[in-house]
């Protein structure tokens, strides 16, 4: 079932980023079901950074076509769904390798919706202690409240995802926000909730607000 969200532009651009290396993945397929929540069932706005080429992906090598995607893909986005597995109490190498080779303001102007599955309790707080603070430093405007999702609450039965409801009322609530701050961003491409790279004093708001 995909959700209705009033005001949230057909036009707005919403990306998912999966960081597992496994071909068959718990957070893959997590990605793609809160994509289609989203209404995007496009296979292609789902980069899964297992099928990158890891050596252009570790030099950042701008030439290969499919990390080339990727990256413009990232770009192009308004709002991204980055997910990643525990590993060892933190988020994947897999998916810090691929956001450091994006540039250092690559989030900017964006909505983020960080996920994690994980098979510990211990590592809930995971996404919020490792991963935040790197998308933050990336310019992210908006970061919506992380969600883990204990890899036990995830079953798939015949290529369908099947959540615990205890996880998937999380999820929907956590979908719900990243929807209206998406709506915000769109609709409001000015206020671009980091610093960098675009402000001036010539944006109407900053120049007549007081602080
Ligand atoms: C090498 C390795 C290390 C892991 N470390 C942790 C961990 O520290 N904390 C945790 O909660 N889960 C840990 N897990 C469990 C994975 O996060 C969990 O199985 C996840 O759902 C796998 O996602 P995937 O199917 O997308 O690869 C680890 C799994 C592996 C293979």
């Amino acid at each position: 079932m995909t959700f209705s969200y009033p005001g949230l532009p057909s036009s707005a651009s919403i990306v998912g980023v999966s960081g597992s290396p496994s071909p068959v993945s718990k957070t893959a397929s997590l990605v793609d079901h809160v994509l289609h929540r989203l209404g995007r069932t496009e296979p292609a706005q789902h980069i899964r950074l297992a099928q990158l080429d890891p050596v252009s992906l570790l030099r950042g090598e701008s030439e290969n076509p499919t990390f080339k995607r990727a990256v413009e893909l990232m770009q192009g986005a308004d709002g991204v769904v980055i997910a990643t597995p525990i590993f060892k109490a933190s988020f994947s190498g897999l998916l810090k390798s691929f956001l450091d080779v994006l540039p250092q303001f690559g989030l900017a102007g964006k909505v983020v919706l960080p996920l994690a599955t994980g098979g510990s309790p211990a590592h809930v707080l995971a996404l919020d202690y490792a991963l935040r603070p790197v998308l933050q430093s990336m310019g992210a405007r908006h970061i919506v409240q992380a969600v883990f999702v204990s890899a036990t609450h995830l079953q798939t039965e015949e290529d369908v995802l099947k959540i615990a409801p205890e996880s998937a009322a999380l999820l929907d609530e956590a979908i719900l926000h990243f929807a209206y701050a998406l709506r915000g961003a769109v609709n409001s491409p000015e206020l671009l909730g980091h610093p960098r790279p675009i402000r001036s004093v010539s944006n109407p708001i900053l120049s007549t607000a007081t602080i």
